[in-house]
């Protein structure tokens, strides 16, 4: 069967990697790619946002299946534009329809959604420009720290957590009157959640669906959990802290309702949810929804996923993934992200990566990577994640933190704390 994946990144080539191991698998394709998608199939310069020239090399190149990795051409409704299309229309598409990615694409739509199917989540209210005083009337009737999130994508960049009440007016105002665009029209103001947070991946065809790895990842660019945003760190699974009965509750309270409310609304939604997860007092609430996998958390899901992918996604294409026999490895799989000097910030791309020949025990999953005459550079600010297996995630990580010492570029930097508040 041949597939095109969408995406160039960590978790592109995690999923890249574990479908070419299928039997089932033809021509991969990988849109665009990176250096690490091309060693196991054949990366393709093509426009994802361009609809038209993705149904054009479809058709051309005889693809049977498209996985969609990353959000934004989901939020921008590829899977509905195939649907729509008489000579693609029967060729599926792992990702949802516009409507379902809304679930990531609008946190105001989200928190509604959580409302209506009494899904747990922080209590909150919505406000535009027009309502910017009830805003900051609704902040004084909260307590510090104070939590607003742009309602669309906004890079990740897009939730502040403010100390001080004036400062999250002042933000509120900031964040109406266009900081982040279109994306902050609309702000959700939201109770603060005191917790450990982990992320629960799901994969449904709308009818039924399958629990992933869970996962927890570190986000800080610094040790301790400090420092600015990032794509992510490293990542760890299983969780710990996730034991059968949290992960029983977390199916019970969030994943039913989830698909529940997806099939109650008529939503068309063949893909993953992610759900992004806090424990409070062992309760699971949802901080948000993504509507595709994590990055880096797929880099140590997906290794532990022992079925066959690609027969796992035909099931999903045919909604018949309640027939699936879908098996996990017991082991522990934890990741360790190389990234460029000075990233989350300003970096430098194009710097020589040596040491690939070195690595032992572990496999790696490369993120912002490109051939070029002299080898593979580095082409963003994520470069290269370190997976490994381990008894459990100390194990893994000291394989992981043994390899990072051989891969090399100018630059290099990785936190060395991954895993540190777990047991
Ligand atoms: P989000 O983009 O919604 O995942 O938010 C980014 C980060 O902000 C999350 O990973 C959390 O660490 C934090 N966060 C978001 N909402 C809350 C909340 N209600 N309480 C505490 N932390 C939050
Ligand atoms: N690692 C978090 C995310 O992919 O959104």
């Amino acid at each position: 069967m041949n597939i095109l994946l969408l995406g160039s990144g960590g978790r592109e080539h995690a999923i890249a990697w574990k479908l070419s191991q299928s039997n089932k698998i033809g021509k991969l394709f990988i849109a665009p790619g990176n250096a690490g998608t091309s060693e196991v199939g054949v990366n393709v310069q093509l426009e994802i946002s361009n609809f038209s020239s993705v149904k054009e090399f479809v058709l051309e190149n005889k693809v049977e299946m498209v996985i969609v990795g990353p959000e934004q051409p989901l939020v921008d409704g590829i899977a509905d534009y195939f649907l729509s299309n008489d000579d693609i229309k029967e060729i599926p598409v792992i990702g949802p329809v516009k409507a379902g990615a809304l679930l990531e694409g609008s946190k105001d739509f989200a928190k509604e959604f959580m409302s209506k199917y009494n899904i747990p989540t922080a209590k909150y209210m919505s406000f535009t420009k027009a309502t910017l005083d009830e805003g900051k009337k609704f902040l004084e009737t909260l307590s510090t720290p104070y939590v607003l999130k742009a309602d669309g994508l906004a890079a990740g960049k897009g939730v502040l957590i403010l100390t001080d009440l004036n400062e999250a007016k002042n933000s509120l105002a900031e964040m109406l009157g266009g900081q982040f665009g279109e994306a902050s029209e609309k702000v959700v103001i939201e109770e603060f959640l005191d917790g450990i947070e982990l992320s629960v991946f799901v994969i449904t065809d709308g009818k039924s669906y399958k629990i992933l790895p869970e996962a927890k990842d570190y986000k800080r660019i610094g040790e301790g959990d400090t420092g600015l945003n990032t794509g992510g760190m490293g990542a760890v699974s299983p969780v710990p802290f996730a034991d059968k009965s949290f992960m029983d509750k977390v199916e019970r309270k969030v994943i039913q309702p989830t698909i529940d409310g997806i099939r109650k609304e008529g939503i068309n939604y063949k893909g993953f949810v992610f759900l992004g997860l806090i424990k409070v007092d062992d309760e699971p609430y949802v901080i948000e929804y993504n509507v595709r996998m994590g990055d880096p958390e797929t880099e140590v899901v997906i290794p532990r996923i022992k079925s066959d992918l690609l027969d796992l996604f035909i099931h999903v294409g045919n909604e018949t993934l309640d027939k699936v026999h879908f098996e996990i490895d017991d082991r522990s799989c934890t990741t360790v992200m190389l990234v460029s000097g000075g990233y989350p910030e300003e970096y430098e791309k194009g710097m020589l990566i040596t040491g690939f020949d070195k690595i032992e025990k572990s496999f790696l999953f490369h993120a912002g990577t490109k051939e070029s005459n002299d080898g593979t550079e580095t082409n963003g600010g994520r470069v290269i994640a370190i997976s490994s297996y381990g008894v459990d995630h100390k194990e893994a990580l000291k394989m992981c933190y043994e390899n990072a010492l051989k891969v090399d570029f100018k630059g290099k930097y990785y936190r060395k704390d991954i895993g540190f508040d777990l047991n």
